[in-house]
């Protein structure tokens, strides 16, 4: 059995996500998503998720390409993880082309697929803060005009 592996935040999950989870499972029999812990999110990577873990961690056990879900608590662990889950192909979007060619050294092979363009967590969340804003200012717009005080 082919086993394949991939790291990531999976906030907001989007159709982004998908396509790369879709084509992971495929190049293997077995996919294992190592899903960032919201402390290795803060900590490390600066980033603030919607999802708690174990919201984001259900989430993607419920999509058909996942068979595992482990936790994602430190940059090190890949190279424990690919013995530990005996890891055939290691597998990541390609904005992180050539940072883990490293681990070919522990025996697996390493894949970047290409991202799916135009989607991303953050863009979703900076999209729907403008559009709250929008909105914010026609209903200050609004009560401005509506305003006895303003005839
Ligand atoms: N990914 C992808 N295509 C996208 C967005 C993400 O293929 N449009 C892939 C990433 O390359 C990564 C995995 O999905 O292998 C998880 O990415 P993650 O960073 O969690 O998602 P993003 O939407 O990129 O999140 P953010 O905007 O916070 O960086």
């Amino acid at each position: 059995m082919k086993r394949v592996i991939t790291y990531g935040t999976y906030d907001l999950l989007h159709y982004g996500h998908i396509n790369l989870l879709r084509r992971a499972k495929a190049l293997g029999d077995y996919l294992i998503v190592a899903l960032s812990s919201d402390e290795f999110n803060w900590n490390e990577k600066h980033k603030k998720t919607y999802f708690t873990y174990e919201q984001r961690k259900q989430l993607l056990e419920s999509i058909r390409y996942v068979d595992l879900v482990i936790p994602e608590e430190s940059w090190q662990q890949k190279r424990s993880d690919i013995h530990e889950y005996h890891i055939d192909t290691f597998v990541m979007g390609d904005d992180w082309k050539g940072k883990f060619d490293f681990l070919k050294e522990e025996g697996a092979e390493v894949v970047y697929l290409p991202r799916t363009p135009e989607i991303s967590s953050s863009k979703m969340k900076h999209d729907l803060y403008d559009a709250a804003s929008i909105e914010e200012s026609k209903t200050n717009h609004d009560d401005l005009n509506t305003d006895p005080g303003n005839v």
